[in-house]
């Protein structure tokens, strides 16, 4: 491991903002932040939005900068990329910015019912071989109900036409409320104050001339969702 990285993992300790439960915290079990982000750590009762896969976390910092009548979750497993996030939000003094180092897989047991009002998923991976793990899939969008307000709302940024396409689908397909689909933001000038945040993949993404897509939903909590016939061939990224 290079030095950097222990730099970073030793500072991520000394972080207020930045939470990192062990396996055996989250692991069929509840975090003890679950159902406390608001008075633990917070001390306000303001809506919550979370930041999945959030890297180093720009769009948890620039959020909670602009908007500071919500708080503000990354959520990534490398600590040495949100160590980045974490950083700012100390030295700046970001009241309304945390982060969570844990595995997306374990996130029901980081927040509880009603906790949350938003997601954001700013450029997963597509994974489009393994259904399974991606980030929009039935299997986490079941995940994210179980803590997201009902009819809460779920914004996908991505330079992947495969999963927005996908997610579009699913979207459609289960009667959820599509709120908005772009499949070229900067193309179109709908690249706003928000969208216009630049993460660091997106930055690498638009160097190389690819489009970037925005999608938002809101998620329906009691109804069965089924995964859209997807003919992931079609697609190289
Ligand atoms: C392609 S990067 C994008 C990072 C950032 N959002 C950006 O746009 O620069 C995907 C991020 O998701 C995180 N990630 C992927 N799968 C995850 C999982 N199951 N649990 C936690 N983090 C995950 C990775 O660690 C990585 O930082």
């Amino acid at each position: 491991m290079g030095k950097d990285k222990f730099k970073r993992f030793r500072e991520n300790e000394t972080f207020g903002c930045l939470y990192q439960p062990e396996f055996e915290e989250v692991f069929g079990k509840d975090y003890k932040m679950k159902g406390n982000w608001h008075k633990d750590h917070f001390g306000n009762g303001l809506p919550i939005v979370l930041e999945l896969g959030c890297g180093r976390g720009e769009y948890t910092v620039a959020m909670a900068k602009r908007f500071k009548e919500k708080n503000f979750i990354g959520v990534d497993i490398k600590g040495a990329r949100m160590w980045r996030g974490a950083k700012t939000a100390t030295e700046e003094s970001i009241a309304n910015a945390a982060f969570v180092r844990t595995r997306i897989e374990f996130i029901e047991s980081v927040f509880d019912r009603d906790e949350v009002s938003e997601i954001w998923i700013t450029f997963p991976d597509p994974q489009i071989k393994r259904y399974k793990k991606r980030l929009t899939s039935t299997i986490f969008l079941d995940k994210y109900r179980s803590f997201l307000k009902d009819g809460g709302i779920v914004h996908l940024k991505t330079d992947s036409a495969f999963l927005h396409n996908y997610t579009l689908a699913l979207v459609l397909q289960n009667n959820l409320e599509l709120i908005e689909a772009n499949n070229d933001i900067y193309g179109t000038d709908r690249a706003d104050d928000l969208l216009s945040i630049r993460t660091r993949y997106e930055s690498i993404f638009l160097g190389q001339g690819i489009k970037i897509t925005y999608l938002s939903f809101r998620l329906k909590r009691e109804v069965q969702l089924t995964e859209p016939e997807w003919d992931s061939e079609a697609y190289d990224r």
